[in-house]
C-alpha cells in the first residue's frame, strides 16, 4: 500500500514491476540466507526477551544485506534500459551505488566487527565523496528572514559584511527571494547528511520492527512527496530518479519486515539502518531535495539531540540501551543507565509519558509517533509552516 497508492497516481501500471519484483526476491531469499547466517555463527540474542523461553533463541543477525543485494542487482539490471531512456541519470546513478555498495559493506563489517564509533562517523563522509563529487545542483539556500539584516540592507543593497564573505557566501543585492549560495558549506553539509541519516536509524533502535518501520514510513513519506513533485511538474527528473531508487528500496523493505516485526524471526543489522540511511541521503541530493528530506526524519532528529549525552559519554552510555522487559508482567519498561539515569532514547521517553507496554504495541505507538511528524513535515514543505522562516 505504501508504495503502489502512491505510484498508482502517476498512472504507468510499469512502474509496479521493480518494488513487486524487489518484494518478491528478498521476501524468498530471507529464509534461506538467513541459514547461511546461522551457520556462520551471525545471530543475535532478542534482549527484549529478557526471561522468557525464547530468550536463548539464535536469531540470525544482519538480513539487511538480502534488501540491499536485491537493491543493488535490480539497479544493474535496469541499467540498460536506463541509458536509452535518461541517459543524464547514469552519473548520479552510478555514483549512488557505489555509495550504497560502500555502505552496505561498512554496515556487514559493523555486524561481524563491531566497529568503535570514530569509524561509524568517518567512514560514511568517505562514502559520500563519490556522490558529492557528481552532484550538479544548485549550492543556493533561501536565507531564513531571521538572518536577512545579516546579508540585506533596508534598501535591498548588500551589507558591508555580506562583501567581506562574499568568496565564501554569496548574497546577490535586491534578490526578491533572498538566495544565497552558500557554495563548499553545501557539500559540507550534504556529506554530514549521509552521516546523520545512517547513525540517526541506527540509534533509534531495540525493539522488534522498529528499524525496518520507521524506514518505511519515511521511504513513503518522500515517495508521497516525489509524486506531488511529478504531479505539478516540479522537479521531474530529479523526483523520478528517487521514486526509481525508493519503490525497490520499499518492496524490499517491506518484505523484511514481514520476518523482523514481532516476535522477530530475524534482526536487520546494522547492515540495513546503514543501508536505509545512505538510500535516503542519496535520493535526498541527487533527487535535489536534500533540505526537505529532513523534515522527514524529526523523530530520528529528536532522537539523536536527547542521546547527545550518552553519545558524547557525558552521562554513561551501556553498550544497549533498549527498554527492559520485565517478565512479572510481560511488559517493556524505561531502561536505566548503572547510575539510576533513564537511558536517554526517544524510546524510553514514549515509555515514560505513555506507561509500560507490550513491545508490538511500542513499535507500533512509534511508528505512529513517524507517521504524525511527517504529517507535521508535510505541513511545513507544502503548508504556511514555511512562511515562519521564509517569505
Ligand atoms: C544501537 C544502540 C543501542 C541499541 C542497539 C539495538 C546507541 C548508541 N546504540 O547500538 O543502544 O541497544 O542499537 O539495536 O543508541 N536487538 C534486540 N531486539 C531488536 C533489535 C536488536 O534485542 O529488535 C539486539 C540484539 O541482541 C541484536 C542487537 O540488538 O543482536 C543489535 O545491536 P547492534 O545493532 O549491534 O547495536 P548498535 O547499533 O551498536
Ligand atoms: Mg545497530
Amino acid at each position: 500500500v505504501v508504495t503502489i497508492l502512491p505510484l498508482l497516481f502517476l498512472g504507468d501500471w510499469r512502474l509496479l514491476v521493480p518494488p513487486l519484483l524487489s518484494y518478491v526476491v528478498t521476501y524468498t531469499t530471507i529464509p534461506f540466507i538467513s541459514e547461511f547466517l546461522l551457520k556462520a555463527n551471525m545471530f543475535g540474542l532478542d534482549i527484549g526477551k529478557r526471561g522468557t523461553p525464547t530468550e536463548s533463541k539464535k536469531i540470525p543477525e544482519a538480513l539487511g544485506i538480502v534488501p540491499g543485494t536485491t537493491l543493488i542487482l535490480l539497479l544493474c539490471l535496469s541499467l540498460p534500459l536506463l541509458i536509452t531512456t535518461h541517459p543524464s541519470l547514469l552519473l548520479p546513478t552510478l555514483s549512488s551505488l557505489f555509495t550504497i555498495l560502500f555502505m552496505l559493506f561498512l554496515g556487514f563489517t559493523d555486524d561481524v566487527l563491531e566497529w568503535p564509533w570514530r569509524v561509524k562517523l568517518f567512514l560514511p563522509a568517505i562514502s559520500s565523496i563519490p556522490l558529492i563529487c557528481v552532484y550538479e545542483g544548485s549550492t543556493s539556500v533561501l536565507c531564513p528572514v531571521q538572518l536577512k539584516g545579516i546579508f540585506w540592507r533596508e534598501d535591498g543593497e548588500l551589507t558591508a559584511f555580506s562583501d567581506t564573505i562574499s568568496g565564501l557566501i554569496t548574497a546577490y543585492p535586491n534578490s526578491p527571494t533572498h538566495l544565497i549560495n552558500i557554495k563548499y558549506f553545501y557539500y559540507i553539509y550534504m556529506s554530514l547528511l549521509s552521516i546523520f541519516t545512517t547513525n540517526s536509524i541506527n540509534i533509534y533502535a531495540g525493539i522488534n520492527g522498529l528499524e525496518v518501520g520507521q524506514s518505511i514510513v519515511i521511504g513513503g513519506s518522500i515517495l508521497v512527496h516525489n509524486v506531488l513533485s511529478v504531479g505539478k511538474g516540479v522537479n521531474v527528473e530529479g523526483s523520478f530518479f528517487s521514486l526509481w531508487f525508493l519503490s525497490v528500496f520499499l518492496g524490499a523493505s517491506l518484505a523484511l519486515c514481514c520476518y523482523n516485526w514481532y516476535p522477530a524471526k530475524v534482526f536487520v543489522g546494522d547492515t540495513y539502518c546503514y543501508f536505509s540511511g545512505v538510500i535516503f541521503a542519496v535520493v535526498g541530493i541527487h533527487g535535489h531535495f536534500s533540505k526537505t528530506l529532513l523534515l522527514f526524519l524529526i523523530p530520528q532528529v529528536l532522537n539523536f539531540l536527547l542521546s547527545i549525552p550518552q553519545l558524547l559519554k557525558i552521562v554513561p552510555c551501556p553498550r544497549h540501551r533498549l527498554p527492559k522487559y520485565v517478565v512479572e508482567t510481560g511488559l517493556m519498561t524505561v531502561s536505566r543507565r548503572e547510575d539510576g539515569g533513564m537511558n536517554l532514547t526517544l524510546i524510553n521517553v514514549a515509555l515514560w509519558v505513555c506507561g509500560d507496554m507490550k513491545e508490538e504495541h511500542l513499535t507500533a505507538l512509534l511508528l505512529v509517533v513517524q507517521v504524525a511528524f511527517s504529517g507535521v513535515g508535510f505541513a511545513i514543505r507544502y503548508g504556511g509552516g514555511s512562511g515562519l522562516f521564509f517569505n
